[in-house]
């Protein structure tokens, strides 16, 4: 029985944030000292993690991604693979990295059953990539992709936030990339997602959070990641990105690819791989949304832009039924919101990026 919700969209693709942690700091995901994560008993066990998606494969989804935070960093990630990859019904498998530790993890990822990987990578700059990612380094993200490559982890895709003034100017570059590389390059607009800690504290709906250094981070929430306001004044359109590539390679065309999901996808003409654009605020990318995400504290939540969202952790720390859990997964695509207001202003303010899973 598929997942079907009230706007007669079927819902077979999950994304699980396997860990809030990550060692990067992105500019517009984290403040540079890092968030209050969950404190680790929070975070949903190898096994729980993998019942949850059992339950979910049963109830309709076919489609799972790992993601963030930054997954590689959970020690544990090989064997959530694996468990993940045995379950019968299930007919792709992802992940979402940073790459910084790839280089070691994509040839054991790939044996434990990952099907295919998406790097995230903002900049082919190394001084730049200082700047943006705050921690690791460009050199140890490029062997991760040259790794993945090797591993046969495809089709590869980059995925890089644009912004305007910040890596707008590498567009020609990041295309140059697909032209002898079977290389899926993508670029994302930056939404401006923040949990404003500002707003959070006083009704924190995490309860879970208390005592983990909220209130602190309050006090130097402003400085060191963007503002809601610099993400929004960031934002470069997919096709004023188009313009700046074809300027330097020419026309590109249509294209595509196997799995390009809620990309439009376009190549250099003779090129190995391909060009994508999500705009996943300017264009109506929800009439199609095909998903739902689970928290790496074991929430399930109906749409990336919604803090409604059900605990699932409870129901099964408290020795609730697959039936029970599969109900709650029913409940929450019932409650599937029909869109996000984000063009209209609208913010998140129970969650960051990291938590909710990029
Ligand atoms: N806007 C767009 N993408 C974001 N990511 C994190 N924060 C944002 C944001 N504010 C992306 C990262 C990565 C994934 C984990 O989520 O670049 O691709
Ligand atoms: Fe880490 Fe990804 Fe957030 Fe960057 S965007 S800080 S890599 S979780």
């Amino acid at each position: 029985m598929p997942l079907i919700d009230p706007f007669n969209r079927t819902i077979d693709y999950l994304r699980v944030s396997i860990t809030d942690r990550c060692n990067f700091r992105c500019v517009y995901c984290m403040p540079e000292e890092g968030f209050p994560v969950s404190p680790k008993e929070e975070l949903l066990s190898v096994n729980e993690l993998i019942r949850l998606v059992r339950i979910g494969v049963e109830s309709g989804i076919t489609k799972v991604r790992l993601t963030g935070g930054e997954p590689l960093v959970r020690k544990d990630l090989v064997e959530i693979v694996r468990g993940v990859a045995a379950l019968p019904e299930i007919r792709d498998l992802s992940l979402t990295t940073n790459g910084y530790i790839l280089d070691e993890l994509a040839a054991p990822l790939a044996k434990a059953g990952l099907t295919r990987i998406n790097i995230s990578l903002d900049t082919l700059k190394p001084e730049r990539f200082k700047a943006l990612a705050r921690r690791g380094d460009l050199a140890r993200v490029l062997s991760g992709i040259k790794a993945a490559q090797d591993a046969g982890l495809h089709p590869i895709k980059i995925n890089c936030v644009a912004m305007k003034g910040m890596n707008d100017d590498e567009a020609a570059d990041f295309a140059a990339w697909t032209i002898q590389e079977e290389i899926h390059f993508r670029f994302i607009e930056v939404m401006p997602i923040r949990w404003n800690l500002d707003e959070t504290i006083g009704f924190d709906p995490l309860s879970a959070h208390q005592g983990t250094g909220l209130l602190q981070l309050k006090q130097s929430s402003n400085g060191s990641m963007l503002s809601d306001l610099e993400m929004r004044r960031m934002f470069i359109s997919a096709e004023e990105l188009k313009q700046k590539i074809e300027a330097v390679h020419g026309p590109m065309e249509t294209a595509e690819i196997r799995t390009n999901g809620p990309a439009r996808t376009y190549r250099i003409p003779g090129a190995k791989g391909t060009v994508g654009f999500i705009s996943q605020i300017s264009s109506d990318l929800c009439a199609n949304c095909n998903r739902l995400r689970l928290t790496a504290d074991g929430f399930l939540r109906p749409c990336l832009m919604s803090d409604g969202e059900i605990d699932l952790r409870t129901t099964l720390r408290n020795g609730g039924s697959d039936q029970d859990l599969a109900d709650l997964f029913k409940h929450v695509v019932e409650h599937k919101p029909e869109r996000h207001y984000l063009a209209d202003g609208q913010k998140v303010v129970g969650r960051g990026m990291s938590q909710i899973g990029g």
